[in-house]
């Protein structure tokens, strides 16, 4: 009852938020991926929805529930998140990237399962970088003129608010989020130390969603009053 005569903070938003790993595929049945729950995208989406916003979650491989009211698009690879995160953003108005997606796939995805040829040698994989989807977001016009206010993550094991203050300037975002502490990854609780422009402010360490909930109202206090 309380929250329905709270203010919707972004009602009338539209949020596009990506989510969970991604998969990139080596042959028919392998492939290779990275740890990520994607509890704190599913948790995001959520608050957002609460907020009154229309909120469109992209998702790599996870089996975590869809949030009630949220429109989920699953995706495998990065650049298939690329590829729905382009579709959607262009009528965006807060794009976050919560997403640990694979920074790198195989050059090329065998048709056929590769066997072992029974010498005891192994294949060998050559790599290539996957595009950054959140980069190449934020350089778009939309953004830059911050009617999409774009949203970073940086996962990082060491010096966080070091690179977390680099990676924001690098990605060319108004606000990006580090994990403090421990990698976070499948856990319920999260601390997030929020870097913008002004500098770096630490949050209480809470449960996911109770972070999403924070995160939402910062988001929401830093957008421009009217659209640009
Ligand atoms: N990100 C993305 N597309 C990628 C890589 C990262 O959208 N191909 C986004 C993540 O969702 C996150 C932010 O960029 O919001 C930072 O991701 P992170 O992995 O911490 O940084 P990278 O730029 O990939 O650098 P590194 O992993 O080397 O620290
Ligand atoms: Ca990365």
């Amino acid at each position: 009852l309380i929250a329905f005569f709270q203010p919707k903070l972004l009602a009338g938003r539209k949020v596009v938020i990506t989510a969970g790993p991604t998969f990139e595929a080596l042959d028919p049945i392998r492939g290779i991926t990275n740890h990520s729950s994607g509890k704190m995208g599913f948790a995001i989406a959520r608050a957002a929805r609460e907020a009154g916003a229309d909120v469109a979650l992209i998702a790599g491989p996870v089996g975590v529930p869809t949030p009630r009211g949220v429109r989920r698009i699953d995706v495998k690879s990065g650049r298939d998140m690329l590829a729905a995160t382009q579709a959607e953003t262009p009528q965006a108005d807060i794009f976050i990237a919560a997403a640990a997606v694979a920074d790198w796939r195989p050059v090329s995805e065998s048709a056929q399962k590769i066997k072992k040829d029974g010498s005891g040698g192994a294949p060998t994989v050559s790599f290539t970088e996957n595009p950054d989807i959140l980069a190449t977001v934020a350089k778009t016009e939309r953004a830059r003129s911050r009617a999409l206010f774009c949203v970073g993550f940086a996962a990082e094991s060491h010096d966080l608010a070091k690179h977390a203050r680099a990676k924001r300037e690098r990605k060319g975002i108004p606000l990006l989020v580090g994990n403090i502490g421990p990698l976070t990854f499948g856990q319920d609780d999260n601390q997030m130390l929020l870097v913008d422009e002004q500098g770096a402010t630490e949050l209480p360490r809470a449960p996911k969603l109770a972070c999403a909930r924070q995160l939402v109202a910062e988001i929401a206090r830093r957008l421009p009053a009217v659209r640009p």
